[in-house]
């Protein structure tokens, strides 16, 4: 132990808790409280060194304080062991984020959360709520003059209908959605509808949903279920070609479940449409971490259509942030630091007695 090179994680973060020093791994997610003395402990590794090498360094503390710090930033995962596969990932962050660091790290900090269970008593959900009381659901400015506006007729308008129309499904009718509408989901939401000539970019694709830059960060990963037409499987959506590549791995209603953080009604639905991005393409562009807001606010754009594209189409469609992130990422075979699963949308037939509103609004 003694004789191990390690080094400072570069995926860290210090910040101030009600007067103590807390220092967070956003990598692993792991977080301590701390002597602001530890800062220099953790300077001294950013060289690769030993515990030997430090014991020497910090001669003015006792050994057993210097070697008790040295254990905590090990346990948190705040010194690695140079050359292990921990580092290698540490580093893989660094220096492919680096352009969206240190704010990125909330990308990192926010995957793979815990979820209330669905099956807890909505006695027991209440609990995790705060005791007070909810905001208001509309803001009101007192005293303000206001106008009557006209009402909007939406009837005949095929547009607005479907606008109108779209809810949130958590209940499938059990037959198959054919591939014919599942080509027309991807085909809409993620294909591409042309190409247009930029000056310093050249040749851009541009689809239904707007992006920053034209970058389109969004790939799509298909999980097909119960296809007519298509053998049950996960696919990637080739949006250059229009194409479903196969993928190795397997496709059941457990895992549409267990990559929904274990709700129960994806295991019903005939398809998932799994939403990654490819940071690169948007950051190369914009290297500031505001940038990293833009690609997620393009994957709510490419949803509300993918929404709306199944609602025309008869479909029941639904969509989830409630994710088990690194378990899609390993299945998908992403390294979840290149490219990171974002947002899951999925659809099924109608439910014949729809009663979908309950299992969207206890979420
Ligand atoms: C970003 C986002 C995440 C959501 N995550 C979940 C979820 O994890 N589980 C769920 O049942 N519904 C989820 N929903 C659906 C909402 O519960 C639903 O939109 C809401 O109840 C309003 O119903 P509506 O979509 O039919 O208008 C999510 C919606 C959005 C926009």
């Amino acid at each position: 132990m003694r004789s191990l090179r390690l080094k400072s994680a570069s995926c860290q973060i210090a910040y101030w808790e009600r007067g103590r020093l807390r220092i967070a791994n956003f990598l692993t997610g792991r977080t301590f409280s701390t002597h602001p003395a530890t800062l220099d402990l953790i300077r001294f590794f950013f060289t690769p060194r030993t515990m030997r090498d430090a014991l020497v360094e910090f001669r003015s503390y006792s050994r057993r304080s210097v070697a008790m710090a040295l254990l905590q930033l090990i346990d948190a995962q705040l010194l690695l062991e140079h050359g292990s596969a921990e580092w290698k990932r540490d580093e893989r962050v660094c220096s492919s984020w680096r352009p969206w660091l240190p704010e990125g790290g909330f990308h990192f900090m926010t995957k793979d959360t815990p979820y209330v269970p669905r099956d807890w008593p909505i006695e027991k959900k209440m609990q995790t709520l705060p005791s007070t009381r909810a905001p208001p659901q509309f803001k009101t400015i007192r005293g303000a003059d206001t106008v009557r506006l006209p009402p909007h007729e939406i009837a005949g308008d095929t547009f607005f209908e479907t606008l109108h129309a779209r809810r949130t499904h958590g209940e499938f009718a059990r037959g198959e959605v054919s591939l014919g509408n599942i080509s027309k989901l991807l085909q809409t939401t993620w294909g591409v509808q042309g190409y247009f000539q930029s000056d310093a970019f050249g040749k851009l694709p541009y689809k239904t949903s707007p992006s920053g830059g034209a970058r389109h960060p969004g790939e799509v990963y298909l999980m097909a279920l119960r296809v007519e037409g298509l053998e049950r499987g996960m696919y990637r959506y080739q949006a250059r070609d229009n194409r479903l590549a196969r993928l190795p791995g397997r496709a059941t209603p457990r895992m549409a479940s267990t990559y929904c953080a274990d709700q129960s009604y994806p295991a019903k639905a005939a398809a998932l449409f799994i939403m990654t991005a490819v940071f690169a393409r948007t950051m190369w562009k914009y290297g500031r971490a505001r940038a990293y807001r833009v690609v997620l606010l393009e994957t709510g754009h490419l949803c509300q259509t993918f929404c709306l594209c199944a609602t025309r189409l008869g479909l029941a469609p639904f969509s989830t942030a409630a994710l088990k992130d690194s378990v899609i990422e390993k299945d998908l075979g992403l390294d979840g630091i290149s490219e990171s699963v974002l947002y899951v949308a999925g659809v099924g037939l109608v439910a014949d007695h729809p009663h979908e509103r309950a299992t969207a609004e206890d979420n």
